[in-house]
Order: structure tokens, then C-alpha cells, then sequence
């Protein structure tokens, strides 16, 4: 079987203008700037303009036209899309079909949706790796788009201050260049015991969505905070161990940690529990909170469009979602 190497070619982000800072939250439920910053590093987030049309495969256009460039290629050299989201734009069609029409893309490439909450970019650029790299599919564009706006509980000070909205994406292809790029190694996993701590059963075929779920709000998303932060660090620290050990590489090897933002102390956490320089950690959850499955290609591409990360460099992606699901990658970009 062939094995070829698997590159990231470009990578591409889009949030929404509009800003909703912790002060505007504040003035519809009991809650501060002070706490919030102090609990969860997050000063800000960006919310979709419907009336613009900011709905995830909208987004997800404006950042793959970015990726595209970036990669140089054109809309038709993608044989394989996965859309990462817990917020489609509908239960059908699949919102990568939508993204497919939406990019004019004519190749009849399969597409597909990923529902694994904010680990779903990972599953997707590992489950994409493996197409890649036997030579089922050249050049896969993998989406993490998210409007969460629309899913939380803004009644629910416990859950609402820790989202927002956008989309980061990732074109990934066969290496036909005379460099080192690659993905390393690749960890994917999942834990049902605590799927209670973050759902949102409500709206399904079991619990079709009511007037009475309307009116108390249990039609939204709900979220443990506590449980989900002590499975996270654990988690997160795990994660990262794993794909270094399957690589034969140890932390010192790897120049930057991009990390699943969720918690500026849970990313602090799995940091001290690895015992990596804080300075190679990715953060930018202070202006876009959790963005459930993008926040790890937006960071990622941040970093590199701000010449953090260059080409050559060990990354290590560590997530981590409801479900509980989880995974990680690592790759010399
Ligand atoms: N503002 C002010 N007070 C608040 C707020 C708020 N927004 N939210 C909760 N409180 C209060 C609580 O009511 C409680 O008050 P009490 O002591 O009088 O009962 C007190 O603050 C402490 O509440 P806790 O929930 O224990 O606060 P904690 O320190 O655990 O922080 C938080 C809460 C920020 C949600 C934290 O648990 C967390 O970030 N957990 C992880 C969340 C996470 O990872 N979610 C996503 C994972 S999956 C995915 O990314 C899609």
C-alpha cells in the first residue's frame, strides 16, 4: 500500500465582526468582567450577523477562499470535505454539501459532517491523514465552524460567558514537496461515562423539541462546568503523551502546543501537568472564547500568519468535547 506524507498546505480563519465583551454580558445576567476573566481568561467573543449571512458554511467559505490562496490551489483540487460542528446550518443536507456548492466546486467529492463537539477538527484531520496518506484522496479541506450563539443558554450565566462564534479550516494533502512535512502521529478516543456533562438532548429524534422546552430554556445546550474541567486537564495531559510517544519524540522536540481553548486554566493546568515552556502554547481565547471545534485551526492559523509557527515546526493539537471525545496530532507543518 502506498504511504504517502501527509502536509497541511494552508490554513485560513474567519470570526465575526461583531464583538460581545464580558461588560455586554454582564447587563442580562448576574455576572462580571472580573469573575469571568479570572475563571476562564476570556474578555471577549464574536457573534454571528445573521442579516450578513454568518451561518457556519458561510463562515467556512470565507476561510477556505484564505486557505485556498494559502495552499495555492483551487476549489476543485479538493477531493474530500469534513465540516467539524455541533451548530449545522441544517439537519439536512450536511453542511460540507453546502460548503461544496457554496465553493463551486464541480468534482462531486465526498463531504460529509463530523459531530465531535470541540474535538471534531482533530477527528477530522486524522481521519483525513489516513485517506491521505494510503492515496484514497490528494487534498482534503477539514472545517471547524462553529455559531454557537444560536445553542447556548443565555439565561445560563454558568455556560453563556464561555462561547462564541467562528470558524478556522485547514487544507490538508499528499506531500509532493522535497520537505519534511508531515503528520507524526495521530490519537483519536472517546469516553461515554460522561456524556451527561455536556448535552444538549433536547431537539433530537428522542426528545423532539416542545413548548414547554421552549419556555424553560432546556432545549439548549448544558453544560457540568466542574466535571468537564477535572476530565479535561487529565485528558489533555494524556493526549499530548500519547502522540509523543507514539512518535518517539519527547516534549522538548515540539515547538508549539496548540491546545483546544476552553479555559485559559485548563489549557495552564495540562501545561504544568506536561511541564512544557508556557511560551510555546498557543492562546487566544481572551478574544474569541470557546469556539468548540475551531478554536484549534484559528489559533493554529493565527500563529502562523503572525510567524509564530514556521514551516518545519513540531505542532502538537490536543482537544478535547462533549461526548466525551478527544484527540490529538502531531505534525512537522
Ligand atoms: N458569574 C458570576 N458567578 C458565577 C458565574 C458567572 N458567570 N457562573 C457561576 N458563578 C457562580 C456559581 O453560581 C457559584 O456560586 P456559589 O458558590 O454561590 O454557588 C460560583 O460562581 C462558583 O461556580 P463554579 O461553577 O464552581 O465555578 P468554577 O470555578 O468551576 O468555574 C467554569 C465555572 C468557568 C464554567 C469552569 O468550571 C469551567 O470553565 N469548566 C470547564 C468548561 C469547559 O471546558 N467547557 C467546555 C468543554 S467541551 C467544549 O469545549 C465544547
Amino acid at each position: 500500500m502506498t504511504d504517502y506524507k501527509v502536509k497541511i498546505k494552508g490554513t485560513g480563519m474567519f470570526v465575526p465582526e461583531r464583538i460581545m465583551t464580558n461588560d455586554d454580558i454582564s447587563k442580562f445576567v448576574d455576572t462580571n468582567d472580573e469573575w469571568i476573566f479570572e475563571r476562564t481568561g476570556i474578555r471577549e467573543r464574536r457573534i454571528s450577523n445573521t442579516e450578513e449571512g454568518e451561518f457556519p458554511s458561510d463562515m467556512a467559505y470565507k476561510a477556505t477562499l484564505m486557505a485556498l490562496e494559502n495552499a495555492n490551489l483551487e476549489a476543485n483540487d479538493i477531493d474530500l470535505i469534513l465540516f467539524a460542528s455541533v451548530t449545522p446550518d441544517f439537519k439536512l443536507p450536511n453542511t460540507a454539501i453546502v460548503l461544496q456548492q457554496k465553493l463551486g466546486i464541480t468534482n462531486q467529492c465526498a463531504a460529509l459532517d463530523i459531530a465531535a463537539a470541540c474535538s471534531g477538527f482533530v477527528y477530522g484531520l486524522n481521519m483525513a491523514q489516513a485517506m491521505i496518506r494510503t492515496g484514497m484522496v490528494k487534498n482534503a479541506l477539514i472545517v471547524g465552524s462553529e455559531m454557537l450563539s444560536r445553542e447556548v443558554n443565555w439565561k445560563d450565566r454558568g455556560s453563556c460567558i464561555l462561547f462564541g462564534d467562528g470558524c478556522g479550516v485547514a487544507i490538508v494533502g499528499r506531500n509532493e514537496d522535497s520537505d519534511d512535512s508531515d503528520i507524526l502521529s495521530t490519537h483519536l478516543g472517546a469516553d461515554g461515562t460522561g456524556r451527561e456533562f455536556f448535552d444538549q438532548p433536547v431537539g433530537g429524534a428522542v426528545y423532539p423539541i416542545t413548548e414547554s422546552h421552549l419556555e424553560d430554556g432546556s432545549h439548549f445546550m448544558q453544560m457540568k462546568g466542574r466535571e468537564m474541567f477535572k476530565v479535561a486537564t487529565r485528558t489533555l495531559a494524556q493526549n499530548a503523551k500519547t502522540v509523543l510517544e507514539k512518535a518517539n519524540l519527547n516534549l522538548d522536540q515540539v515547538n508549539w502546543l496548540v491546545p483546544h481553548q476552553a479555559n485559559i486554566r485548563i489549557i495552564e493546568t495540562t501545561g504544568k501537568l506536561l511541564g512544557i515552556d508556557p511560551e510555546k502554547v498557543i492562546v487566544n481565547i481572551e478574544k474569541y472564547a470557546n469556539t468548540s471545534a475551531a478554536t484549534v485551526p484559528i489559533a493554529f492559523h493565527e500563529a502562523i500568519q503572525d510567524g509564530r509557527i514556521k514551516r518545519g515546526d513540531v505542532v502538537l493539537f490536543d482537544a478535547f468535547g462533549a461526548g466525551l471525545t478527544t484527540g490529538a496530532t502531531l505534525l512537522r507543518y
